[in-house]
């Protein structure tokens, strides 16, 4: 009996001391080794279904279907959106909040919209990925296996939505004043900015270089600003050129469809 004892504690000690050398190198192989696999495996999964939720809450029909931008900013500059958000982590917190005085609202629940934290993590993390712009996840109806998520390039019409209509030329006008923060300067009534008010721009009689208002000089103007009569950028009020961003022909025919809705 006592010779039966003394084996049953040895057994404990060497199990014992087993488990101790065990756990320490389990936590480290687990740390090291499977952990990345782990975090891999969560980002595809934020991805996906990040992914279904900028399909399913319409984000497209400002972001545009392949995140091209419209009424909404282009979220498909991968690079660039990521290097800003390296700077200052402005992703989640736009969509959560949304930002007042634009048409971009908010998201979160405690914002009073429709998602929680881990979806706007989610949606961070599809737009940050940059590569699932017009393919969705869809959720399946049913559990196949431990899938529940579908790749679907027919995400519009598997649930019945209308793809938004294209935008008139001044909507997109609009927009581009936006974007080419036009706004930073301008207001679009009377009253004056770092620049003029713009309304009734197309009923004035000259721009600031004496030239009478019509689209050539318009377009001179917006691409050259003040540059186009003055040589010296410190005698204000001055205007920077705006040759880099509204740069193509179709872009200025926007702006200019969208100043001339500008009445007084
Ligand atoms: C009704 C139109 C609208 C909808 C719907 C909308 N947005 Fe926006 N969003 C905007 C506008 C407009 C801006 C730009 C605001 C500004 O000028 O600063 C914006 C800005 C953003 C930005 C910041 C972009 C940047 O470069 O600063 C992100 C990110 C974003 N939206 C994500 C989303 C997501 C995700 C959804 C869906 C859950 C969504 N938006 C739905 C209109 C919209
Ligand atoms: C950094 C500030 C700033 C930004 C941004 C800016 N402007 Fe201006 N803008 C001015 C100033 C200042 C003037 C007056 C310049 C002068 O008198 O030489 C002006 C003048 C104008 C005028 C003539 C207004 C009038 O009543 O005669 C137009 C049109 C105009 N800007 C359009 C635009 C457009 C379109 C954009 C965007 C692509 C833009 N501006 C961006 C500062 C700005």
């Amino acid at each position: 009996m006592q010779k039966l004892l003394n084996q049953y504690t040895q057994v404990t000690l060497w199990m014992t001391i087993v488990l101790i050398i065990a756990a320490p190198v389990y936590v480290v192989y687990d740390l090291f080794l499977r952990q990345p696999d782990k975090v891999e495996a969560l980002h595809d999964e934020y991805v996906d279904k990040g992914s279904y939720l900028f399909a399913a809450n319409q984000c497209w029909r400002c972001h545009g279907y392949k995140g091209e931008g419209g009424i909404g900013l282009p979220l498909n500059k991968t690079d660039s959106l990521s290097a800003r958000e390296a700077k200052d982590p402005f992703i989640f917190k736009t969509i959560a909040r949304g930002r007042r005085g634009t048409q971009m609202p908010p998201w979160h629940k405690d914002e009073g919209g429709p998602l929680d934290t881990e979806q706007i993590k989610m949606l961070r993390e599809f737009i940050l990925d940059g590569t699932h712009w017009g393919s969705y996840f869809d959720e399946e109806p049913l559990l196949v296996g431990d899938k529940r998520w579908k790749l679907t390039d027919n995400f519009l019409a598997d649930h019945n939505l209308v793809p938004p209509a294209p935008l008139s030329q001044e909507d997109r006008g609009k927009a581009l004043f936006s974007t080419a923060n036009c706004i930073a300067c301008h207001n679009v009534t009377s009253e004056t900015k770092v620049g003029p008010g713009l309304a009734g721009i197309f009923q004035k009689d000259k721009l600031p270089n004496g030239k009478p208002v019509n689209d050539d000089t318009i377009k001179e103007w917006v691409q050259k600003g003040s540059a186009s009569y003055k040589s010296d950028p410190s005698q204000q009020p001055y205007m920077p050129p705006y040759a880099g961003v509204v740069n193509t022909d179709d872009k200025m025919a926007d702006m200019i469809a969208y100043l001339k809705t500008l009445k007084k």
